[in-house]
């Protein structure tokens, strides 16, 4: 495998979780990364309870890492589900980094409903920032990637962009839309040599996942418990997935000369293909 030595990588929702796992996979290959975030998530349609940090407050962090591996790194205010947002974090990449060879989009929001009571909100906010934040943080940097020549896209849907599950029909929809869009973009973007790939992680510990082990407690278990309970009912592997695990795909699509409109599963076996 090459190495990205003199690539520059954007990652939305790059600060932490999975988002940090692919942007130091990514230095450790030899590329330049911008990660874009947020500090706060709307808390009107989503808890992750009061003990998350804020996105940028996080990103310092990840770019400590990053730069400790002798990579340059900058952290960009952006919210991906504002236009002018995405095309910011994009400019300010090029201006700062040099030309955009990869675009991670990452940024993700999750929130436990049943559709009888959801609210719209609830709805409108997955469908912003899952959707909608992947289709303009795409369109703001298909110019520049169009510009190299050789361009990669690389989306994180989920394995829930494969199976349904309960109390997160939005989110599903959300991520098998994803799935949709990469497909889509991908045939639009080959004239262009940029390929289009889909990561659908399974089950990582992430702050998503300590508000949904919360969240999926029975009345008898606690938060660990709940957890221990989830992966060994859903995972055919029985372990969580980790960060360095979606990083390392990242790192192959990143490569990948011929691999363009796939939705590849990181699950541990849960998701048929
Ligand atoms: N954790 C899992 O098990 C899992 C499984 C499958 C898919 N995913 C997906 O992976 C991605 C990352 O999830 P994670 O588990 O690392 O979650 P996380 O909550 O730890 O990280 C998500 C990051 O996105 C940022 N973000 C949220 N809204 C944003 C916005 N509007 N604009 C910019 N940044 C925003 C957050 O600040 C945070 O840094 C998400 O798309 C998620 O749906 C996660």
């Amino acid at each position: 495998m090459t190495t990205l030595e003199g690539k520059v990588a954007l990652i939305t929702g790059g600060a932490r979780g999975i988002g940090r796992g692919i942007a130091v996979a990514l230095a450790e290959a030899g590329a330049d990364v911008a990660i874009a975030d947020v500090e706060e998530i709307s808390s009107s349609a989503q808890q992750y309870g009061t003990e998350a940090v804020g996105g940028m407050t996080a990103a310092q962090t990840t770019l400590s890492e990053i730069e400790a591996l002798g990579r340059r790194a900058i952290s960009l205010q952006a919210d991906v589900r504002r236009k002018g947002d995405t095309q910011q974090m994009v400019e300010a990449t090029v201006r700062q980094l040099g030309p955009l060879d990869i675009l991670v989009c990452n940024a993700g929001v999750i929130n436990l409903s049943p559709v009888e009571t959801m609210t719209e909100e609830a709805w409108d906010l997955t469908f912003a920032v899952n959707t909608k934040g992947i289709f303009l943080s795409c369109q703001a940097a298909i110019p520049a990637l169009r510009a190299r020549g050789d361009g990669c896209i690389i989306n994180i849907a989920s394995v829930a962009g494969k199976k349904g599950a309960p109390e997160l029909a939005h989110y599903c929809a959300s991520k098998f839309a994803v799935v949709g869009f990469t497909n889509a973009l991908a045939k639009e973007l080959a004239p262009a040599n940029i390929r289009v790939n889909a990561i659908c992680p399974g089950i990582l510990r992430t702050q998503m996942w300590e508000y949904l082990a919360e969240g999926w407690k029975r009345p008898d278990e606690s938060k660990e418990q709940s957890w221990r309970r989830i992966l060994a009912s859903q995972i055919p592997l029985g372990r969580p997935q980790t960060p360095e695990d979606i990083g390392q795909l990242a790192v192959y699509l990143a490569h990948a000369k011929n691999v363009t409109g796939q939705a590849i599963n990181v699950d541990g076996g849960q998701a048929g293909p």
